[in-house]
């Protein structure tokens, strides 16, 4: 295979993003599976590096590793039911323990525990309910001597790259189309040259054609990655969050469940990723034995039945470009003429006040059930009236209004007091 340059190969996958990229774009929301032998430990998936356990004694949780067959099934359940329309499932994380029958690494869940091939299960899984397919896969390995040697060995960093590749290679020819390669950990050798990226990515891009490929393999592809914190980039991006953010592996139900994300603070992530351009990637650890934390259920299910109400609001809109009018308690999402006010806190008045909107809609409704809402337009206010007294929205706390104008709407801030916010005056 004739391998392209970098410049070369930037040039052809910047052609081809827009077409690739089309239904995560729309997506908006996936759920990430963080799942392997660390979930035995309960203490972070980097327990063994964190904890200092020597690599001989943490591959023997290999032997008892208690995945029960069908749990994987029951993740991308969950994520359908939440209204996630993709999982990224750890196939194999920095421990190096692969959840498949991989023949360049026997330390794996079909020579080992349960001997299940589990990305088998959950790649069967995923296309019978309908959902799109992303495998984690990392690049740093704390149980292959290979890849410490590699900083020092030609023999062994040779062998550590072909290793790399093979792996990658039996992911993207063993289970079928697979939507989403999400590699991680670039730790020792830190470099599209030291980790052979070119060539690697290359050969994945020829076994899946339409693979969209994040940006943790020391090249840029197709989208970047904030991690654990909610920053907007120019580019395609996807922000991973913990479910309680302390841990991505399976900590204790019961102790983890305080931490946990409540149905309102999951939208509120979720807003910003749409207002901003980007998607939001929430994580869930399993427990040893692959079930669901019960923590999770809860919250994600309201923020389901949330959605099949008002996805509208979410779903395959584009970035807000400008700012919008709305309060304080709410947060906005665009799509062309029609606004969304998602409010937040419900104040339990009867009339709410939205600022700066030069012409006012033709129509305010309430997206759930598409009830037609009274409102006055006075300048550059609208006040929305004969609210109830609490909150319609039961899911979540969180009742959208959809204002429909005629034309694009345009915002004027504060046009009352132009002198405190630089006199942005649009009239
Ligand atoms: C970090 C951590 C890892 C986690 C990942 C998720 O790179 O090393 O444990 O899987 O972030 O983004």
């Amino acid at each position: 295979m004739k391998i392209m340059t970098k410049p070369e190969y930037e040039r052809w996958t910047a052609s081809t993003r827009d077409e690739r990229m089309k239904w995560w774009r729309e997506a908006k929301f996936g759920m990430f599976v963080h799942y392997g032998l660390y979930a035995m430990i309960g203490r972070n998936e980097w327990a063994q590096v964190d904890e200092n356990i020597p690599p001989e004694e943490y591959a023997k949780l290999a032997d008892d590793f208690p995945y029960k067959k069908g749990m994987a099934e029951e993740w991308v359940k969950l994520a359908k039911a939440s209204g996630m329309k993709y999982i990224v499932l750890t196939t194999r994380h920095h421990d190096g323990f692969s959840l498949w029958d991989s023949k360049v690494n026997p330390f794996n869940s079909v020579n080992y525990g349960p001997k299940v091939d589990i990305v088998k299960e959950f790649t069967d899984a995923c296309r019978k309910h309908g959902m799109r397919i992303g495998l984690y896969n990392s690049l740093m390995d704390w149980h292959n001597p290979d890849a410490f040697d590699c900083m020092s060995e030609k023999a062994a960093y040779d062998r550590f790259i072909e290793y790399t590749y093979e792996l990658n290679r039996e992911l993207m020819t063993n289970y079928g189309k697979i939507d989403i390669l999400w590699y991680d950990g670039s730790n020792p050798l830190c470099s599209a040259a030291g980790w052979d990226s070119l060539r690697r990515n290359q050969m994945i891009r020829k076994l899946q054609p339409e693979i969209i490929i994040n940006n943790r393999s020391c090249l840029d592809e197709d989208y970047g990655t904030p991690e654990a914190h909610i920053t907007p980039m120019e580019r395609d991006w996807e922000a991973c969050m913990t479910f309680n953010g302390i841990s991505w592996g399976y900590v204790n139900s019961e102790y983890a469940a305080s931490y946990s994300y409540t149905p309102s603070r999951i939208l509120t992530m979720l807003n910003t990723c749409v207002e901003c351009g980007g998607n939001l990637l929430l994580n869930i650890g399993p427990k040893p034995d692959g079930s669901i934390p019960e923590e999770v259920v809860e919250p994600l299910t309201k923020v389901g039945a949330w959605l099949s109400e008002n996805g509208e609001s979410v779903y395959s809109l584009p970035r807000v470009e400008g700012r919008i009018g709305g309060n304080g308690v709410t947060y906005e999402t665009q799509n062309g003429n029609n606004i969304y006010l998602w409010n937040r806190i419900w104040c339990g008045e009867p009339e709410i006040g939205v600022g700066g909107y030069v012409v006012p809609p033709e129509k305010i409704t309430l997206l759930a059930t598409g009830e037609e809402l009274e409102f006055e337009a006075l300048e550059h206010r609208l006040i929305i009236k004969n609210l109830p007294k609490d909150c319609p929205d039961k899911h979540a706390g969180v009742a959208v209004f959809k204002l429909e104008f005629k034309d694009k709407p345009q915002y004027i801030y504060a046009s009352r007091y132009p002198q405190l916010h630089g006199g942005e005056k649009i009239l």
